[in-house]
Order: C-alpha cells, then sequence, then structure tokens
C-alpha cells in the first residue's frame, strides 16, 4: 500500500456548509462564520484506491475549518489551521499533502508551508494537473464541435495567478487573441512583458474581455460570482476552474446557449473504498461529486503518491510547464482519465 497522502479541504461557502449539514440551515452566516472559526481541522474520510497499474494507495481527505471568504479576510488565521491541519497528517504518517480550493490561494501559494515544514511534509497545490485536464477537456470540445482555436478569442480571467499565468503561457500561441484580466496591473504588466505576443491584450475589465471572447477561462481567488449572463457572448464556452465557481447561476439558469463546464474532473481508475465518513455522510455529500469522481487537484495529490514522488511539486505561483506535461503523463499511465462535466445548479457558488 503506498501512502498515506493527505488532501486538505474545507466548505467553500455558507452553502456548501448546508449543503453538507442540512441542520445547520436556520443558523446565519455570521453565527456560523464565528464558530467555524473555533473548530480544529479533522479527517472527513479515509480513501483507498488501485490504479490500473495495480498501485494500491490510501489517503485521508482532512477538512480545514473555514470558508473561502475567511481564507482571504484573514491570513494569520488560516495560516494556523494549515500548520494545525498539516500535524495531524504527520500525526497520521502522511507523506504529501495536497492543497485544495483556498489552502493553496494563501501563504504565498503553499511556499509558507513549505518553508514552515522543511523535508517533514511535501506539499502541492494541484495546479500542474488541474492546467493539463482543462486544456485537454477544452481541445475535446473544440475538436466535438469542429471549432479551430485560431478563430477564436479567448479572456483568461485570474491570468496572474498560479494556474491563470501557467494556462496564459500555454495557450497564447494558439488562439487568435487572448484576454488577460486581473486586477492588479503591476502583475498583468510583468505578464504581458515576460509572454511578449502580440496577440495577448492585459486587462482589468472583465466585461470587456468576455464580450469579446468565444470562450472564457476562470480561475480566480474570487469566492463570488463574477461571471454574469450579460457579459458573454451567444455560443460562449466558460471553463470554470474557480472553486468556489465564479460562473454566476443567472448563467446556468438564462443562458442555455453557453456550455459551462467545471474545470478539472477526473475519473479515478477503479471505484474507490471510503472510511471513516464523517457524520455518515456519502463522498458525494462531502465532495459535491460522484463516487469515482475527483477535482485534478485531488487526483494529482494521489498521481504523486503512486509514483512515490514525495516533493513539493505545484507550489507557488510559477508553474513549471514541464510538470503540467509529467503529471498528464503519469496520471494517464495510472488510468486517470479527464472528464468533461457541465456545471449543474448546485449551489456551490456564491
Ligand atoms: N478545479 C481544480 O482542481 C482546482 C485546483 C486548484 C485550484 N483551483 C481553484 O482555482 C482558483 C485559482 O487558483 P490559483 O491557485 O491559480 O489562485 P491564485 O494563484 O491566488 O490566483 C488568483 C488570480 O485571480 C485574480 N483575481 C482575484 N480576484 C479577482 C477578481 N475579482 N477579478 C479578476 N481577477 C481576480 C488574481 O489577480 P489579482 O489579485 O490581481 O486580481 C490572480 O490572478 C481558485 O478558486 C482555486 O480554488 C481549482
Amino acid at each position: 500500500m503506498k501512502g498515506p497522502f493527505a488532501f486538505f479541504i474545507h466548505p467553500l461557502n455558507v452553502k456548501d456548509l448546508y449543503r453538507v449539514i442540512p441542520s445547520l440551515q436556520n443558523k446565519s452566516l455570521e453565527f456560523l462564520e464565528s464558530v467555524i472559526k473555533f473548530i480544529d481541522p479533522f479527517v472527513a474520510v479515509e480513501m483507498e484506491i488501485e490504479t490500473t497499474l495495480k498501485e494500491k494507495i490510501y489517503g485521508m481527505f482532512i477538512v480545514i475549518p473555514l470558508l473561502s471568504k475567511q481564507f482571504i479576510e484573514d491570513e494569520k488565521l488560516a495560516m494556523n489551521k494549515l500548520i494545525k491541519g498539516s500535524n495531524l497528517a504527520i500525526k497520521f504518517g502522511a507523506k504529501i499533502v495536497g492543497l485544495g480550493a483556498f489552502t493553496s490561494i494563501v501563504g504565498k501559494a503553499g511556499m509558507n508551508l513549505v518553508k514552515n515544514f522543511g523535508g517533514t511534509l511535501c506539499f502541492t497545490s494541484g495546479a500542474s494537473y488541474t492546467v493539463a485536464s482543462c486544456l485537454e477537456i477544452l481541445d475535446d470540445v473544440f475538436n466535438r464541435r469542429k471549432l479551430d482555436k485560431r478563430s477564436l478569442n479567448v479572456a483568461v480571467i485570474g491570468a496572474t495567478g498560479a494556474i491563470g499565468k501557467a494556462i496564459t503561457k500555454l495557450i497564447v500561441k494558439d488562439y487568435k487573441k487572448v484576454f488577460a484580466v486581473a486586477r492588479n496591473k503591476t502583475r498583468l504588466n510583468v505578464l504581458k512583458n515576460e509572454v511578449r505576443a502580440d496577440n495577448l491584450f492585459i486587462s482589468t475589465d472583465i466585461f470587456n474581455a468576455c464580450m469579446n471572447a468565444d470562450v472564457v477561462i476562470t480561475a480566480t481567488s474570487n469566492p463570488y460570482e463574477i461571471i454574469f449572463p450579460q457579459y458573454l457572448k451567444k455560443g460562449a464556452i466558460v471553463c470554470d476552474i474557480s472553486m468556489p465557481h465564479n460562473t454566476s447561476e443567472e448563467v446556468l439558469k438564462n443562458r442555455k446557449d453557453v456550455l459551462v463546464i467545471e474545470g478539472g474532473v477526473i475519473e479515478l481508475p477503479s471505484e474507490p473504498t471510503f472510511r471513516r465518513l464523517f457524520n455518515d455522510l456519502s463522498w458525494n455529500d462531502i465532495v459535491g461529486f460522484p463516487e469515482n469522481n475527483v477535482l485534478a487537484c485531488m487526483a494529482e495529490t494521489i498521481v504523486l503518491t503512486a509514483e512515490e514522488r514525495y516533493e513539493n511539486y505545484s507550489i507557488g505561483r510559477n508553474i513549471d510547464e514541464n510538470k503540467i506535461l509529467e503529471i498528464n503523463h503519469l496520471a494517464k499511465k495510472h488510468g486517470f482519465k479527464v472528464k468533461m462535466k457541465e456545471i449543474e445548479m448546485i449551489s456551490r457558488t456564491g
């Protein structure tokens, strides 16, 4: 048995909390935020899985009890909880920790955890496989729709972040125009200077960038809806990588012409078995996915465990292109498959 790995998860927002624990529905956001702060990290579920190469892997999903907005609002509290969660992972013998959702946003995208734990524990944000899988799923959509990327404009929202920057660099030569969007102009200019492509346009204006885009890829650290129905061209394709999602529920309800894909959903090589499920909930209840599906960031942690590659892999905001290619290759070798999944009305946004 290889591992164990640990993977950090957290309730994305209050709706996510209500979904997992319906009895909390009469409690206000303010009340829940004030209580959740004092809860220590805990193991929500253990998973065992066999890859197509017959490697058996074991790991655990540790809840870092904070909502996405709390990670941004109180980074010190978030780092304290991440350190506690990492110590819990060490106690259970974990060798590598995957940083899910906003646990990879704080502390310089995992760099502070790496510094804190030296050689005793390794970390990965899963950004490399997330990038690879999103680009693969978009190519699949283009193939099925017989679309040529060279005639399409794309907007990358969150283009200076770990995922957005790697995507922008990889795709810029393939599309007609690429609009790179974020709030901080200095970082956008650094990106423009690094990429040096005539078809790359930087912008702080999400509306204008989307209005001109056939494809919108969003990977931001904004935990709210920022892509609205009136922003999108007729027949636009949206790939929403952000957790929680950035696409407004109004887009899902009222823009049936728009395809909204969930970025980075991966089908596992076999049916996993689960133990110690929190509150007797199912895997689907806890993470919001069917039993044999995980997010690409989770899959990256499992693949690295299968390979016994206990190293700091996708860390910081400069993701190495070679690692994107490598993890994609390793995932395929172990039978992981990228899955096309349209975003449903699952109230994980907002
Ligand atoms: N699906 C998966 O498997 C998976 C895996 C890993 C991560 N994720 C999710 O992907 C998202 C991005 O992760 P990351 O590690 O790349 O984050 P990151 O490195 O912190 O980058 C975030 C980016 O978003 C931009 N941004 C923040 N607020 C914005 C706003 N209101 N409008 C426009 N741009 C905004 C930031 O730039 P400015 O600050 O300048 O605006 C930055 O470019 C997160 O939601 C994360 O949870 C998903």
